[in-house]
């Protein structure tokens, strides 16, 4: 299977809870993994009873796992601190005033959260050499998906910015005739060596996602989980991503068949309206229910984590990347 591997689905679903447990899955596999989380609860955290931060650091107790939590209102500021660096260099000191308050505001914008996110998630892959698997946790659905839609809209965007760029230059280079040498002004144009990177940041996200990643769904046998579940399929699908599998958690344990007091009946009804949901996810999704994991009375960490990765029936194996 692919070496990066991602797990999506609507919020509390499980994402965090299943990205752990297969991670810890790929490691008794005896792969180096890494678990890589933007979950702002910082819930790996948790789930390990050990601080994580944003650079990767060894799972106490699992060898070969590691675990790194992005966290998302960091990055953000990050990356505008980035943007404001470069734009500094190349505008007027009148101008830095203007763009500082523009980027404000642009920290505010939703998109700045999932385009941050993304470069974050971009550079891990791109740096994940150390690793065989790197496991992906990653924010809910929605956002995940404009976020994987970003690659090809972008490209474009900075393709037309880049023809913008070489005209103005070309025109310069017409009207200063004789006084600069016309190739060296194109060549050393630092606008246009910011938006060459930019372009095959996103050549290689896009070609990384396609070749190198694949997509499972975390879901919950209930109807409002499995219709988001049937949107997300179609919209990765309209991106070219396809879903490898699909993860069913928070199952309700079926009763022994000789206990009928009150808890038992609800039980046995609650795992009827389950089957049902599941019934139709086997029915009518494309991708294959790949794993059924029950209810646990408590939250699942240490052993419990180990148990889930026991059902969890996704291959571990792993081949090197194609696109790095
Ligand atoms: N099979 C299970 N049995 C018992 N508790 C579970 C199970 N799966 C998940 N949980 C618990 O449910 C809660 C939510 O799970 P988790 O944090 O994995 O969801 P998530 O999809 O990552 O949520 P978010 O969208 O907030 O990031 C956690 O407290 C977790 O321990
Ligand atoms: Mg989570």
């Amino acid at each position: 299977m692919e070496p990066f591997v991602f797990f999506g689905g609507k919020g509390g679903v499980g994402k965090t809870t299943v990205s752990c447990a297969y991670g810890v899955k790929s490691a008794r596999a005896g792969l180096e993994t890494l678990v890589v989380s933007t979950d702002p609860a910082h819930s790996v955290t948790d789930v390990f009873d050990q601080e994580f931060g944003d650079e990767p650091a060894a799972v106490e107790g699992i060898d070969g796992l590691d675990a790194m939590e992005i966290d998302p209102e960091t990055e953000t500021q990050r990356h505008l601190d980035g943007i404001r660096n470069d734009l500094s260099e190349q505008v007027s000191a009148a101008m830095v005033n203007e763009i500082n308050q523009q980027l404000e505001m642009a920290h505010q914008t939703p998109g700045a959260y999932e385009s941050a996110l993304f470069d974050r998630f971009v550079d891990v892959m791109r740096n994940a050499d150390p690793y065989d698997r790197v496991v992906f946790d990653t924010s809910p659905t929605g956002s995940t998906l404009r976020l994987l839609g970003l690659p090809e809209f972008l490209e474009g965007w900075i393709d037309r910015l880049m023809h913008k760029r070489e005209k103005s230059i070309d025109l310069f280079e017409k009207a200063a005739i004789g006084s600069n040498e016309p190739r060296r002004v194109m060549d050393g144009d630092p606008v246009l060596a910011r938006l060459q990177d930019r372009k095959e940041f996103f050549e290689f996200a896009g070609g990384a996602l396609q070749a190198d990643a694949a997509f499972f769904l975390v879901l919950n046998p209930d109807q409002l989980s499995v219709n988001e579940t049937r949107r997300a399929i179609a919209e990765m699908r309209e991106r070219d991503l396809s879903v490898r599998g699909l993860v069913a958690n928070k199952l309700t344990p079926e009763p022994d068949p000789d206990e009928n007091g009150r808890g038992a009946r609800y039980l046995r009804d609650r795992v009827a309206t389950e089957n049902e949901r599941l019934r139709e996810v086997r029915e009518t999704l494309d991708p294959p229910l790949v794993a059924e994991i029950t209810t646990r009375t408590a939250e699942v960490k240490g052993d419990l984590l180990e148990d889930v990765a026991a059902e969890l029936a996704v291959e571990t194996e792993s081949e090197a990347p194609t696109f790095v």
